[in-house]
């Protein structure tokens, strides 16, 4: 008998979903009797039934390209905007789902979106979820779809920046994509051999980043790279975000909560900037020239890396082999060299972050990069 399966991408787009969505739909159709129905625009689509036929014809032709055909947004089926105002809209995803007859609707996402298919997992649905996002920082799987195309575009940026610090003398202070979680500008850091990497697992001090760029600058090397995650903190912002969710955390009653949540949002929104504000500070504490290069959403755009076409196919063609055999409330992860479930409620709200003792991190520390610690 036929099984319907819905599908929908959510959260930021990474490269290789498409490729996933291939690799789902031809396994359907040439291996398994699935018929497939793509949502548009993540649970948006699903709540407004905007929806596509993926049967072969649609998927031909999508493998190396970028983003996703179906579309993504940020929205919460729990908490979404609908007639100016948050509402939960699970209900309504509920009678999308029933009304197309699914067995099972696969999610590929990030964090967020692990947890906002767990949350319609808690309605009764039978959800499949897929590992998708470029900051690799997904519980229980080794790597996360995109991470790969990210890092490759990390790095060539790292690498290019170098002979324009080389031939002006200057610190060049690349931010680098990964929200929370340090692995991009690690991995890019020590691959395109930045001389600074500062990531938010290690809170840093300026006064040593300007040693080591001061320690350079005795050597005959007056340019220094330095790779900083866009979630990285100096020491006594980490201290200070602490102090606040401290606060939180002993508040006496509801007003007291109130306040005290207002201010960590507004220390998080003092914090944009922040790199603009450390380049000032190296500029002072080195009397060096520094320049920031931003590079946002280079990072989530254009072709998958080969590496990410080969993983999305994968995880794709699992997903359809495991559907296949009736399993949900699952995560297809990346185990070794395999593509094997594991329960959605081990993934959602956890964060996989870099051990400090990881080791990249020790290969960073090994060839003489700074951490800023
Ligand atoms: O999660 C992927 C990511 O690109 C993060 O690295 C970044 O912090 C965030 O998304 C940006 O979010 P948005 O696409 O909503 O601006």
């Amino acid at each position: 008998m036929t099984i319907n399966v819905g599908v929908l991408t959510a959260g930021g787009d990474t490269p290789g979903l498409n490729a996933a969505l291939r690799g789902l739909g031809k396994s359907a159709e040439y291996r398994y009797d699935l018929q497939l129905v793509g949502f548009y625009d993540g649970f948006r689509g699903l709540l407004q039934d905007r929806c596509i036929l993926l049967d072969e014809s649609a998927l031909s032709g999508i493998l190396t390209l970028g983003g996703t055909i179906l579309g993504t947004s940020r929205d919460k089926p729990r908490k979404m905007i609908v007639g100016g105002k948050y509402q939960d809209m699970r209900d309504a995803m509920v009678e999308t789902y029933n009304k197309h007859h699914l067995d099972v609707l696969v999610c590929m996402g990030g964090g967020g979106t692990q947890k906002n298919a767990f949350s319609l997992m808690e309605k009764g649905l039978n959800v499949l979820t897929l590992p998708k996002t470029i900051d690799n920082d997904i519980a229980n799987t080794d790597v996360t779809l995109g991470f790969d195309t990210a890092l490759g575009i990390a790095t060539d940026a790292i690498d290019r920046l170098h002979s324009t610090a080389h031939s002006h003398h200057r610190i060049i202070i690349v931010e680098v994509m990964g929200h929370n979680a340090g692995w991009l500008a690690l991995g890019a850091g020590v691959a395109g051999g930045a001389d600074v990497i500062l990531i938010p697992e290690i809170p840093f001090d300026p006064d040593k980043i300007a040693q080591a760029i001061m320690e350079r600058s005795r050597s005959g090397k007056h340019f220094s790279i330095v790779a900083v995650s866009e979630g990285a903190m100096s020491i006594h912002d980490h201290k200070h975000e602490n102090e606040l969710k401290e606060e939180i955390t002993l508040a006496e009653n509801k007003k007291e909560k109130a306040k005290a949540k207002e201010a960590l949002e507004a220390f998080y929104t003092g914090q944009s900037g922040k790199t603009m504000r450390l380049a000032q500070e190296l500029e002072s504490l080195t009397g060096l020239e520094a320049r920031v290069t931003i590079l946002g959403y280079v990072q989530r755009g254009g072709t998958p890396s080969a590496r990410d076409r080969l993983l999305g196919s994968q995880l794709g063609g699992a997903a359809a082999a495991l559907i296949s055999e009736g399993v949900n409330g699952a995560m297809v992860a990346v185990k070794g060299q395999e593509m094997k479930p594991v329960p959605l409620k081990s993934v959602v709200n956890k964060l996989r972050t870099v051990p400090t003792d990881h080791i990249w991190v020790d290969t960073a520390r090994r060839v003489g990069t700074c951490l800023g610690d």
